[in-house]
């Protein structure tokens, strides 16, 4: 890792994660000139474009409310809503999360300055720009290669714990409440992200603590804002590309109207419905690896639409960097072999940060043992 200096005189590592990433001109700026024509890099190909011709589906993301898991273990409605969240995790690996107990004027305080952030000018926003081999700042990270296709978004990627990889001269100052803001929804997703963890465990007959543990002392978060704005043709484009996330658990906060995140299900593309300031939770490839495949990590993506800018924020919480990612011994048995081999956290970022997004390709090449 190189040290370096922040402007505020605290030393932070960059961990070179050994790709500069490919610049690419920002989605805000290309929307606002109102294209007649979407630019090539931008149109996908005929099987990956959504189709507005599928019919609505009948499924939906289970809604699990904290609330119920908070009463006494042995109440009924516990025990009831316990059984669901064990089935969204296996059926699904997705769930939407309401009374989760983060204040909601915390929440709209969050948006808003997101929302400011992105709204001001590109000059400005620039000056946020990722260095070189770091995943960190405003700009696109995940595009590798020149030709690659191109997501219709844009979006600012920030590490928030542990410290040592906090690179405050990339958090904004203006506005001039959003690092507060930011330190303050990370406490409170910190939170909720171990109550889940430890409910994960409790599902699974693992130790309450098992995830804690495995974790370390120093879990890793970071934060990616996502900005979509109204795109002239959204048959044509995708938001986001298709992927798992690569990380423990991600705590999203998606727009509390405008759909646009999708689960791939039964072959099909599956909306995520916004609830107001619910939590879309969602299991990362290194809990499919630790619950040795018990819980999986399922490919998903964002649309987009023609009228109206989208904002989410995504907040993964994941093991140390030095932490080894490993499946529970618990959960391995002559009936239910080990599915992955051991690594190192880190080793998993490196790689799953080289490449472009791509479906569930990065776990399957790197950790799935093949039979
Ligand atoms: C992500 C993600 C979905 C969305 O940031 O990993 O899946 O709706 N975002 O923005
Ligand atoms: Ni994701």
């Amino acid at each position: 890792m190189a040290a370096s200096v922040n402007h505020v005189g605290e030393s932070f590592s960059n961990p070179n994660w050994g790709n500069d990433f490919v610049a690419v001109e920002s989605v805000q700026e290309l929307a606002l000139k109102k294209p007649n024509e979407i630019p090539q890099r931008y149109i996908r190909s005929e099987d990956e474009r959504p189709s507005s011709t599928l019919l609505p589906s009948l499924l939906t993301v289970p809604v699990i409310d904290m609330e119920k898991l908070l009463l006494p273990s042995d109440s009924n409605e516990r025990q009831k809503e316990m059984g669901i969240l064990s089935k969204a995790c296996k059926d699904w690996g997705f769930f939407q999360v309401v009374n989760h107990g983060i204040p909601h004027s915390l929440i709209d305080r969050m948006r808003g300055v997101a929302n400011e952030f992105f709204s001001l000018s590109l000059d400005e926003k620039k000056m946020y720009a990722p260095q070189p081999g770091d995943a960190q700042g405003y700009g696109n990270m995940f595009v590798v290669d020149e030709d690659q296709k191109l997501d219709w978004g844009d979006l600012m990627a920030l590490a928030l714990t542990p410290k040592t990889l906090v690179n405050l001269t990339l958090w904004p100052s203006t506005p001039s409440d959003y690092r507060n803001t930011l330190e303050s929804y990370t406490t409170q997703v910190e939170k909720v992200a171990q109550m889940i963890l430890s409910l994960f465990a409790e599902n699974l007959q693992l130790k309450n603590d098992y995830f804690k543990e495995k974790f370390g002392e120093d879990p890793m978060m970071t934060v990616r804002m996502n900005l979509y704005p109204p795109c002239p043709r959204p048959d044509l484009v995708l938001g986001l590309s298709p992927h798992s996330d690569g990380g423990g658990i991600t705590l999203l906060l998606q727009d509390d109207q405008i759909e646009g995140l999708q689960v791939h299900k039964n072959n099909e593309w599956i909306p995520i419905q916004p609830i107001p300031y619910a939590l879309v939770v969602n299991i990362g490839d290194l809990i499919e690896v630790m619950t040795n495949g018990i819980y999986k990590s399922i490919e998903h993506r964002a649309v987009t639409n023609k009228e109206k800018t989208r904002l989410s924020i995504a907040m993964f919480y994941n093991p140390g960097l030095e932490d080894e990612v490993a499946p529970a011994r618990n959960l391995i048995d002559e009936e239910h072999p080990s599915l992955y081999k051991n690594f190192k956290h880190q080793e998993y970022i490196r790689y799953y940060m080289a490449k472009q997004l791509n479906g569930k390709k990065s776990l399957a090449n790197f950790a799935k043992i093949c039979e």
